[in-house]
């Protein structure tokens, strides 16, 4: 098993470039499935469920080849079945969406239940919802999700809740239903904007995507197109967090500003500043971080995405800071690793208290997820001595390259491996 082995204390500084945004691209590379032409997908990051998402699509008989680690080439004319059950569908969240391209394309998909991060009850009741509007008859057998339907003919579907994985996965399932479908209560994050362009430069009739009525005219035919997803919110906020608690002074390169509204605002609150440009942020940290208090929500609100990285930056700042998770229901198993290396939180059910003002010190903690594990990696950086997490596998589901990228700002961390020491890497900077 690999970890990761971090000596705290450094001021990060410098650039760092965002790469494409895993949530878009684990939506986007299924929606292909419903081209009858080549597409081709640019700015893809090279992380494990982009991977596994591939494996996934070639086990069901589409033709995929990387023109580059960013880019791929994907030829679903030759996808011969509607069934996806093996290994890879049960290793990914994204992996519901074969759900919706397949019964889009074929009228019929019997798909794995997803795997993916655990903060408790996770349901698809409201993408099972959308499909019956559309006239499938779906029924959950032996871990497999069976839709078939004779025609899909458009309907008008609310969603009970703000759920991105349903929106974007009846988006994909009535592109082809006859008539027009509307979704109300509609999730609006960049991810799905992102899903629908690339859907209607194929051919596609989706409006509203963004806001919470989209509105899906079916057509007949969707053609091959090369599309480049969008940068990833999540990552940037990332790296903009590590900067903060470090009292560094970063340049995350090759984002969307506007997508990072939220967090910009709760580091300005905090005493960070904060310079914006057309495809950049720029984030300097200030030794006075004061606390603020975080409620996540859907997008535009603050993301749940970002809820475990600001976790570990509220327990170095000034003062009590409280976050309340109001998308998943448990979304703070993480917190016994984080208090290994000195934070200070409370949980109790839905809202963390977090003590500022801790002295973060270095010791030997596990991820538990995927955010969870950038927590872990965040908290440590600003630990005095050495942190070594485990399972980072997690956290490579989501971060290309995060040690290089972080190396590269000055942070002494490296990647080790099954059987090897961390004390006897001789590369690794020395440090008090
Ligand atoms: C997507 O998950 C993201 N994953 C998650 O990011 C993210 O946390 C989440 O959206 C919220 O932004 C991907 O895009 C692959 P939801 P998703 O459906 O689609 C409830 C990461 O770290 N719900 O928007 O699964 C659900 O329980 C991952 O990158 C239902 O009740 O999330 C939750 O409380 C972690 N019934 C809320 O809605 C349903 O049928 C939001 O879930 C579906 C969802």
């Amino acid at each position: 098993m690999e970890s990761f082995v971090i000596n705290g204390g450094q001021r990060l500084k410098g650039d760092v470039f965002i790469n494409g945004a895993k949530n878009a691209g684990v939506a986007v590379i299924p929606a292909t499935v419903m081209s009858s032409g080549v597409c081709v997908i640019d700015n893809l990051p090279n992380i494990e469920d982009i991977t596994s998402l591939i494996e996934a699509m070639r086990d069901i008989g589409a033709k995929c080849s990387f023109r580059d680690e960013h880019s791929i080439i994907i030829d679903s004319r030759s996808i011969n079945n509607y069934i996806a059950i093996g290994e890879p569908v049960r290793k990914i969240r994204a992996s519901y969406y074969l759900i919706g391209a397949l019964l889009g394309r074929f009228k019929k998909a019997e798909v794995a239940l997803p795997g993916g991060c655990n903060f408790g009850n996770r349901p698809i009741d409201q993408h099972i919802k959308g499909f019956k509007a559309l006239g499938a008859e779906v029924m959950i057998e032996n871990g497999i999700v069976k839709a078939h339907a004779k025609e899909l003919i458009g309907a008008n579907i609310y969603l009970d809740v703000v759920s991105v994985g349903a929106t974007i996965n009846i988006m994909l399932a009535a592109t082809f239903a006859e008539g027009q479908t509307v979704i109300e209560n509609a999730a609006k994050e960049p991810h799905i904007i992102d899903t629908a362009n690339l859907l209607n430069m194929m051919g596609a009739n989706i409006k509203g995507a963004g806001t919470d009525v989209i509105r899906i005219t079916g057509v007949k035919e969707l053609k091959g197109v090369e599309y480049t997803i969008i940068p990833d919110q999540i990552e940037a906020g990332t790296y903009m967090i590590a900067a903060a608690i470090t009292g560094g002074d970063v340049t995350v390169k090759n984002i969307i500003p506007k997508h990072m509204d939220p967090l910009t605002a709760k580091l300005s609150e905090m005493h960070c500043s904060i310079f914006e440009g057309d495809d950049f942020i720029r984030v300097v940290g200030n030794s006075e971080l004061i606390s603020t208090n975080i409620k996540t929500s859907a997008y535009p609100g603050f993301p749940t995405d970002l809820q475990p990285q600001m976790t570990a930056l509220l327990s170095i700042a000034k003062g009590t800071g409280v976050i309340t998770e109001n998308v998943w229901e448990n979304r703070f198993q993480y917190i016994d690793e984080l208090k290994r290396l000195g934070c200070q939180v409370t949980v109790e059910g839905k809202v963390a208290v977090i003590e500022g003002g801790a002295k973060l010190t270095g010791s030997k903690v596990n991820a538990t997820d995927l955010r969870a594990g950038a927590a872990l990696v965040i908290a440590a950086l600003a630990a005095h001595g050495r942190t070594e997490i485990g399972n980072i596998r997690f956290i490579d589901r989501g971060y290309e390259s995060i040690e290089k990228k972080l190396a590269s700002l000055g942070a002494n961390i490296v990647r080790i491996g099954e059987g090897s020491t961390s004390e006897n890497i001789s590369f690794m900077k020395k440090t008090v």
